[in-house]
């Protein structure tokens, strides 16, 4: 059976959650996925890049300057030869710099570069992802094409219980499955 190999991109910002996405890394490496990982400069604060660096077997995204030993920027290049940007967890923040079109750092500036599909997973405290901003900011991105995979309801890091946990790795596998067609068997 062959599995395809797909460039894809995990973008990984400043959520207590961050640490779930070490574990989708490895599983869409198993599924045959050439993963890079961009990371916000918060969610640095949660996970090394070395962590997702050994994961993934890539190098990681962090700044916006930091790699200029080519002469196409990297994000420029990421965006480029990527089938799918898959980000998860997703910030409040980093959902709003995306709904308005905000290109701060090398994640949203390469989201806001790449045409292919985008997939956004959400984890946040319920307060912030009921806030009509967020609500708003979601609304914009479904209309735009944006795959959510919805946060799940449940006890959340911050002590509270309600919607706002990052959902499953099955789910966002899925999504990642039925938006690319990773791991599905090439025909014969
Ligand atoms: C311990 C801790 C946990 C946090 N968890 C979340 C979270 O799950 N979701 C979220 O939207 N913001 C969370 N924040 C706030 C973000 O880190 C903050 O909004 C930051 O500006 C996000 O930056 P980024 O979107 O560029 O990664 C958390 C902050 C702290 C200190």
């Amino acid at each position: 059976m062959m599995t395809s190999t797909m460039t894809i991109l995990l973008g990984v910002s400043g959520s207590i959650a961050a640490y779930k996405a070490c574990e989708l890394t490895r599983e869409l490496i198993k599924r045959g996925a050439d993963v890079h990982v961009l990371m916000t400069p918060h969610a640095v604060a949660f996970v090394t890049p070395m962590t997702f660096q050994t994961l993934s077997r890539n190098p990681v995204t962090v700044g916006l300057f930091d790699q200029i030993d080519e002469w196409k920027p990297e994000h420029i290049s990421l965006a480029e030869r990527a089938v799918a940007l898959v980000i998860a967890p997703a910030t409040a923040n980093v959902i709003a710099k995306l709904a308005h079109g905000l290109a701060d750092d090398a994640l949203t500036s390469t989201a806001l570069a790449f045409n292919g599909p985008v997939i956004v997973a959400p984890a946040m405290n319920t307060g912030m992802y009921r806030h009509p901003a967020t609500q708003a900011n979601l609304q914009t991105l479904r209309a735009r094409g944006v795959e959510l995979v919805e946060p799940e309801a449940g006890e959340l890091a911050c002590g509270t219980v309600g919607v706002g946990r990052l959902a499953s790795l099955a789910h966002i596998m899925a999504a990642v499955e039925r938006v690319t067609g990773l791991g599905r068997s090439a025909p014969a």
